[in-house]
């Protein structure tokens, strides 16, 4: 299956790394029609899968002020790329974001059709409503959450918390991209469509994940927690904290480790990275 990835941040080289040669990195933008028309009849390939976006530097606040980038990137550019497919009839692959819900829905997690709750940041506005578009046509879509994997980088959520100089500590969903890529690939070999939760069974606070981080892999590691209030004191948007429903997923037949089975594992390698000098 060859595959053709737009984007090209840190989810466009998971998808590269896990596909290795089936899978090709475009290094057009999603821009003209026409341009992004002839890449993919230029390419010849089965599916498209779309890891543009803007996700904001150095986080989703630079969204808050870059509005109309932000909602050409999240929104225009996956419909221009949707047009496109469905013009040459191609199997396009979204990844959508699991941070348009807050809350757990009464501890069953949100499921893919309750409809998003959190509007406090625009970031998570527009990939609301691109996923509510994207829905319409016969489009798979992958939502992801606070993603991580066992490679230190400036992208991976734990390589980002452990930096903070204070952090929250709220149950979430995560997506380990080990698991997640696994997933994407069964979806994809299915030709699925619609939208799915893609994380890991479960929920996990940041104090959890940071306390298994100090066991595996940095036992002078000390955090301090502060209260999600003092947090927004400090930033421009407000952050999603939910957990998701994986009981579509696991319709499929696709079972990921649970939670913190899965942090576990990863941390063990994350640290074997650090050892074998991977610097961030
Ligand atoms: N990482 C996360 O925490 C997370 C969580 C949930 C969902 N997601 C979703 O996953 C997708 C990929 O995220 P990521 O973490 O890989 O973000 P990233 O590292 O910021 O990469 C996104 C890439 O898309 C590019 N881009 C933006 N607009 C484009 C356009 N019109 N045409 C082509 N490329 C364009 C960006 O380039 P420029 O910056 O130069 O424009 C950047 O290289 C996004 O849709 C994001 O919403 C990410």
């Amino acid at each position: 299956m060859k595959m053709l990835i737009f984007g090209q941040g840190y989810i466009a080289h998971k998808f590269k790394d896990f596909f290795g040669a089936d899978a090709e990195i475009s290094t057009v933008r999603i821009e003209d029609y026409s341009v992004v028309k002839a890449e993919l009849e230029l390419k010849k390939l089965d599916v498209v899968v779309n890891c543009a976006g803007k996700t904001g530097r150095p986080n989703v606040d630079w969204c808050e002020d870059h509005k109309m980038e932000t909602v050409f990137g999240n929104v225009t550019a996956p419909m221009i790329l949707a047009r496109a497919c469905e013009e040459l009839g191609l199997y396009m692959v979204h990844i959508g974001s699991g941070c348009v819900y807050e809350g757990y829905n009464e501890g069953k997690g949100w499921g893919e059709d309750d409809a998003p709750n959190f509007a406090g940041s625009f970031y998570s506005r527009t990939k609301a409503w691109s996923e509510t578009m994207l829905k319409e046509f016969p489009i798979l879509q992958l939502r992801l959450r606070m993603p991580f994997d066992s490679i230190p980088s400036e992208r991976n959520f734990i390589t980002k918390i452990v930096k903070y100089d204070k952090v929250i500590s709220i149950p979430n969903s995560i997506s380990v991209l080990e698991d997640f890529l696994v997933a994407a690939k069964t979806l994809i070999e299915k030709k699925a469509i619609g939208v799915f939760n893609v994380t890991n069974p479960g929920v996990i606070t940041h104090q959890e994940i940071l306390d298994i981080y100090k066991e595996l892999v940095d036992p002078n590691y000390n955090y301090t927690l502060f209260s999600v209030e003092e947090m927004e004191k400090i930033t421009k948007a407000k952050r999603s904290n939910c957990g998701l429903s994986v009981q579509k997923l696991e319709s499929q037949g696709i079972h990921l480790r649970p939670v913190a089975e899965a942090v576990r594992a990863s941390l063990v390698e994350y640290r074997k990275h650090l050892e074998n000098g991977v610097t961030v």
